[in-house]
């Protein structure tokens, strides 16, 4: 570390921009180019190791020369110099392309892509109230899709019943899915999100909230309890309300503070859904493309019967939705906007997928994330009392501390000694490295909160 961080240069960059935006979450300025693979170079010089890999987004860090190579390749430019209006004139060649990079190991039969996770989730959910209307009407005896009235088609026109529907989506306490108008109705991660904007009275279930370590017999009791009792509210709301249509699960909650659940848990939580006809939606825009361990974190879980939607972002580059066949619309323009994705973000993606595959950054991502939490678990016994509840799959790894004021210490400290961390939750910190974390940065970590935890008055 050069300066403080923020250091000068980034104030001033800072300063510049406050003319015109709002600048209170900016953490740094990046010098992009003179950044390489897990560190992050600052315009002040300060050369960081990158944990959080831009809110978990940078899949295979600064400057990966396949990634660049994404952008020099004379093949691309007129993919990358044009954004087509991808649903009404994709660019030849296309299917293929999707083939090979977000059909390869999709587990469901379609896909949608999208410009963000927020989208991602709002039009996934749309595609759900679209087949159960469709699944509905049929079920009364009609023809569904052709069978709309004209009460339908005029009420919907001024967002009352029976054309605009009553359908709700279920979701958890601690949840984040994102900030637009529905998405942020499934979100309750901070009150921030959701002061003084709408939202839909739609029931809300409680999230487990596991103890640590989880192979102690105490633990695991309470663990087996806590999750019986937060299926058992979860299939209450669901029998409150037929209009509840779907249920939205991320498989760690991130932003609401790395919290996880079992893999019987998920099972359980699927299989009511199933016995009721009410879609599964899984959230992976932040556990999705390798780092847990496995390319999507619910592959983890064993289900029989797989989610109804997958949707996905951040590293992926491109966002987007599988589904199931039934949920693929009945109409066009019933789920469109301009750009419907990006195909060069789907070309970042092949390049992200060929690393992911010939560096086999899947794997990487267990034996790192077993590495970081075996180092944390040392670490929590050489500080005693100071760090908690040591979790993760994969890289996807926290640690909590006692208190809101000593992890944001711990994490101002950290970044001190050229480590950027995140915080979730109330106390939390959460590593989101980029898929080339390996033991050897993770070592650089663990050695420098060795240091600040040292320091600290715990
Ligand atoms: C699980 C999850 N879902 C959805 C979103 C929203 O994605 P975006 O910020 O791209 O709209 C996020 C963002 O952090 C997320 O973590």
């Amino acid at each position: 570390m050069r300066t403080t961080c923020p250091g000068p240069n980034t104030l001033a960059a800072r300063a510049e921009l406050d003319a015109f935006q709002e600048t209170g979450a900016l953490r740094f300025v990046v010098d992009v180019e003179n950044s390489r693979g897990c560190y992050v170079r600052d315009v002040d010089g300060n050369v960081m190791l990158d944990m959080f890999s831009h809110i978990a987004s940078l899949p295979i860090g600064y400057n990966h020369p396949t990634m660049l190579e994404v952008f020099t390749n004379p093949r691309n430019v007129a993919t990358l110099a044009h954004r087509p209006a991808l649903f009404n004139l994709p660019p030849a060649g296309y299917a293929k392309t999707v083939r090979e990079t977000l059909m390869s190991g999709a587990g469901l039969t379609h896909v949608t892509t999208q410009m963000c996770g927020s989208c991602a989730n709002e039009n996934a959910m749309k595609q759900v109230y679209i087949a159960v209307a469709n699944r509905r009407r049929r079920e009364r005896g009609g023809y569904g899709a052709g069978d709309v009235s004209e009460e339908e088609l005029s009420s919907c026109m001024v967002n009352r019943a029976p054309g605009s529907k009553p359908y709700k989506f279920l979701s958890f306490h601690g949840a984040f899915h994102g900030r637009t108008a529905a998405c942020l109705s499934l979100t309750h991660s901070k009150p921030t999100h959701k002061l003084d904007i709408p939202a839909f009275e739609w029931p809300i279930a409680p999230f487990p909230r596991l103890r640590y370590p989880l192979d102690d017999p105490a633990c695991a009791a309470h663990n087996a309890a806590e999750e019986a009792r937060c299926v058992k509210e979860t299939c209450e709301l669901l029998d409150a309300d037929p209009d509840v249509v779907g249920v939205i699960v991320e498989p760690v909650q991130s932003e609401g503070g790395d919290n996880h659940a079992s893999g019987a848990f998920f099972r359980s939580l699927r299989a009511e859904c199933a016995s009721r006809g009410v879609k599964f939606i899984v959230d992976e825009v932040q556990t999705g493309c390798g780092a847990s361990g496995t390319f999507w974190a619910h592959e983890q879980w064993g289900l029989d019967d797989p989610p109804d939607a997958v949707t996905f972002s951040k590293k992926m580059q491109i966002a987007g939705y599988y589904t199931k066949a039934d949920l693929v619309p009945d109409a066009p323009y019933r789920v469109f906007n301009t750009w419907m994705g990006d195909p060069g973000k789907v070309l970042m993606l092949e390049a992200v997928l060929k690393c992911v595959k010939n560096d086999g950054l899947v794997e990487n991502a267990r034996v790192t994330g077993e590495y970081l939490r075996e180092g944390l678990h040392a670490l929590s016994r050489a500080h005693a009392g100071k760090l908690h509840n040591v979790r993760g799959v994969g890289t996807i790894t926290a640690v909590d501390l006692d208190s809101s004021a000593a992890r944001d210490d711990a994490v101002d400290a950290l970044r001190e000694e050229g480590v950027d961390i995140a915080t979730c939750g109330d106390r939390t910190i959460r590593c989101r490295p980029g898929l080339y974390f390996t033991p050897k940065h993770a070592r650089v970590f663990l050695d420098a909160f060795d240091r600040v935890l040292a320091r600290s008055s715990g």
